[in-house]
């Protein structure tokens, strides 16, 4: 099958790379020029384990080309995808102005009957707004050629995208036509070998399903980080209570980890655009705008444990940070935690040393160009380097090099043997043994030692 992706970002290349691996014939287009080149060249914009070599091996094999041109990736295409970006408007709502564009420059391409799939998460309704534009430009042409969109949400996860794609859990199809049905049910085929994944529903149901997965998973981690600030309180380990409700077999142990806040590219903007919907139909979403409102304060709680333990002025201090990306696997920085501890940090007179694993590059862009210049923050090429003559750790993104790390000697080089583990990753008593002071989130645990 021929199919064109528009937009080359996390999910359109992801997508591209795994049904070129398929077989098909995908042509990834992007309006970034210097991101096409570098992937002609097998340079990737983005980090995503397993992703390169697939997008390097179906580049050579020609199952994988890269395009600025529309006009060309739009020959003999079966299928045309938009996973362009959908980012926040000033009201929350998603700003569709890149998606509509897409859809206006198919219409202006086509040459046969032909499938419009949108990939990007978008708010119900946007289908039947695709579909006009579409329209649109082929009344412009005298055009009657025929087409279908339809909606196809993507779940994959960032850090495990390949994997996710590869093997999704479903794959929901929101479409009215038979004709496109029976193209998308081709399509996927290879994805749904060992048993149908493929759910087909109305149009408008599958977006409102994207939504709703979303902040479903945004309320299990607002919930369980608001039972570990009652915890706290109570002088309750959240631990305990974490591995209590994760046995059962209703709730499950996935998203309920207490933490420093979620981030992302999807989470903060996919609640917010279903808030701005909701109230737009006349319905409060009592339960979201929570959600989103204890997301905001937990992204603050790193910042106030720290003030509580050194005061509000930071002028002297010397923070070291592990961790920027907004989760593991990922370079993504995108409403990261770790964004507005640093800035809060610095706003306090402090001076923050910091280490990712691979997020590096993209920090750069992500703060005040001052910060680098009066070297209120620098970065580091190792995670010990970082520590050396800091007051304080700052757990911020728990990537798997730092579950264990060395802290005998660790403590030597610190200013002060001082923890904050922003994502409970670490036990509290072992840390203790080591000399280190430890602050969790949500925990408590003197005279039961987690483990013990
Ligand atoms: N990142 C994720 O984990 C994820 C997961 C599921 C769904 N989504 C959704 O998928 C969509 C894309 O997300 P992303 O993270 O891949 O975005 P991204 O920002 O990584 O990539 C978007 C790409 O689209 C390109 N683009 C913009 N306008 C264009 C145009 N007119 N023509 C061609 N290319 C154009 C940009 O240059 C960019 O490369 C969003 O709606 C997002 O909510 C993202």
């Amino acid at each position: 099958m021929n199919i064109t992706i528009v937009g080359t970002g996390y999910v359109g290349l992801v997508s591209g790379a795994c049904f070129s691996e398929m077989g098909s014939t995908v042509t990834c287009v992007d309006v970034d020029e210097q991101k096409i080149e570098n992937l002609k060249k097998g340079i990737l914009p983005i980090y995503e384990p397993g992703l390169e070599n697939l997008v390097i091996e179906n580049h050579k094999e020609g199952l994988l080309r890269f395009t600025t041109s529309l006009e060309s990736a739009a020959q003999e295409c079966d299928v045309f995808f938009i996973a362009v970006g959908t980012p926040p408007d000033e009201d929350g709502s998603a700003d569709l102005q890149y998606v509509l564009q897409v859809a206006r420059n198919i219409g202006r391409v086509i040459n046969s009957y032909t499938v419009i799939v949108d990939k990007s998460t978008v708010p119900v309704g946007t289908a039947d707004k695709v579909k006009k534009v579409v329209q649109e430009s082929l009344d412009k042409r005298g055009s009657d050629l025929e087409f279908d969109v339809v909606s196809n949400p993507e779940f994959l996860k960032e850090g495990a995208a390949v994997n996710d794609f590869l093997s999704p859990d479903r794959i929901i199809v929101g479409c009215d036509s038979p004709r496109a049905i029976k193209l998308m049910k081709r399509l996927y085929a290879p994805f749904s070998r060992n048993r149908d994944k493929l759910i087909t529903m109305k149009v408008r149901d599958a977006e409102m399903t994207k939504y709703a997965v979303n902040s479903m998973l945004a309320t299990k981690i607002s919930f369980m980080n608001e039972m570990a600030t009652i915890c706290e309180r109570l002088g309750v380990d959240v631990e305990n209570v974490r591995k209590g409700i994760g046995s059962d077999q209703r709730i499950g142990y996935s998203f309920i980890y207490p933490g420093c806040g979620y981030g992302g590219s999807c989470f903060p903007k996919d609640v917010n655009a279903l808030i701005r919907t909701s109230r737009d139909m006349g319905v409060e979403p009592h339960v979201l705008a929570s959600v989103a409102r204890r997301n905001s304060l937990q992204k603050e709680v790193l910042g106030n444990k720290i003030k509580e333990r050194f005061g509000n002025d930071l002028c002297g201090k010397i923070f070291c940070i592990w961790g920027l990306s907004f989760k593991p696997g990922t370079d993504d920085m995108r409403e990261a935690p770790a964004i507005v501890l640093i800035n809060e940090l610095v706003a306090a007179g402090a001076t923050v040393h910091a280490y990712d694993p691979v997020a590096m590059t993209q920090a750069v862009g992500e703060f005040s160009p001052s910060f680098f210049q009066e070297n209120r923050l620098r970065l580091f090429k190792t995670p010990y380097d970082a520590l050396v003559d800091t007051d304080a750790l700052v757990l911020v993104t728990e990537w798997k090099t730092f579950r264990q790390p060395a802290f005998q000697a660790m403590a030597k080089v610190m200013r002060q043997q001082i923890l904050f583990d922003g994502r409970n990753l670490y036990d509290p008593g072992e840390v203790q043994e080591h000399g280190f002071e430890y602050h969790g989130i949500g925990r408590n645990f003197g005279g039961n030692l987690s483990g013990a």
